[in-house]
């Protein structure tokens, strides 16, 4: 199959998405890199075009890696010395390479709907966290029939069925399965995004507070006069 209009080259998506998410466009990306910590290995699934990586994370990271299912846009990134591979993340035998974060940007919709199954295979190989930004406010759900129907068409990534979106309440109810990770959760500029940050681990993981050691208890004085009370 191939892919839908806006998949099709680099230049056509950024357009779409530049006149998308007009002045917040590089905040979606910003507000993402920001939560990964320097010198971190990354992991990317469906990394569209590679902007993140390219305008973001290059020369701060220690290492990246990206996946995604468009070989024009894995084209494009390994002629640019990135290290990009074809993988349908739908595989029943999916494996994925280990990484200290893992990201999803714009693309959990795919998913849909069980969106769970990937979200828990990010979180099986990070080391520290997971990011997932996902958008809450779309085309596909327009109350408008003729825009809803131009936004589930436009993004066929070559793999069909791509109709349905998140809502914040939907995104919502999904993270909460994993609320005892959240790390921050946030709306990006212009709140067309929601970010989730994952901690790798729940955090009653972590060993708990020590306590500090009670004070010694006073020895009750001896009234009987005999030792052992015989
Ligand atoms: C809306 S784009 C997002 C690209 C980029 N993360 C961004 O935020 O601009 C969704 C990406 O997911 C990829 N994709 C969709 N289904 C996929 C699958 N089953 N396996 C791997 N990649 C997939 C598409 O090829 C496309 O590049």
């Amino acid at each position: 199959m191939t892919p839908s209009l806006i998949y099709r080259s680099a230049a056509g998506y950024e357009l779409l998405m530049r006149a998308l998410y007009g002045r917040h466009y590089a905040d979606r990306m910003r507000a993402v890199a920001e939560q990964v910590p320097d010198g971190s290995s990354v992991l990317e699934l469906c990394c569209g075009p590679g902007t993140l990586y390219l305008r973001h994370l290059r020369g701060r990271v220690g290492s990246y890696i990206a996946l995604d299912v468009n070989d024009r846009f894995l084209r494009r990134l390994r002629r640019a010395g990135v290290d990009a591979s074809h993988l349908d993340l739908n595989r029943p035998d999916l494996e994925l390479p280990e990484a200290d974060v893992t990201i999803m940007q714009a693309s959990l919709y795919h998913f849909l709907p069980h969106p769970e199954r990937i979200v828990d295979h990010m979180l099986s190989v990070a080391r520290d966290r997971t990011i997932i930004s996902e958008p809450i406010r779309n085309l596909a759900s327009s109350s408008l029939p003729i825009m809803g129907l131009l936004g589930r068409r436009a993004a066929d990534p070559g793999t069909g069925g791509h109709g349905q979106r998140f809502t914040e309440e939907t995104l919502d109810r999904l993270m909460a399965h994993h609320r005892e990770r959240v790390l921050s959760a946030f709306t990006i500029p212009g709140g067309r995004e929601k970010v989730f940050v994952l901690s790798a681990r729940p955090a009653w993981h972590s060993p708990p507070p020590r306590q500090p050691a009670p004070p010694p208890t006073p020895r009750r004085a001896d009234r009987s006069g005999t030792a052992g009370g015989a």
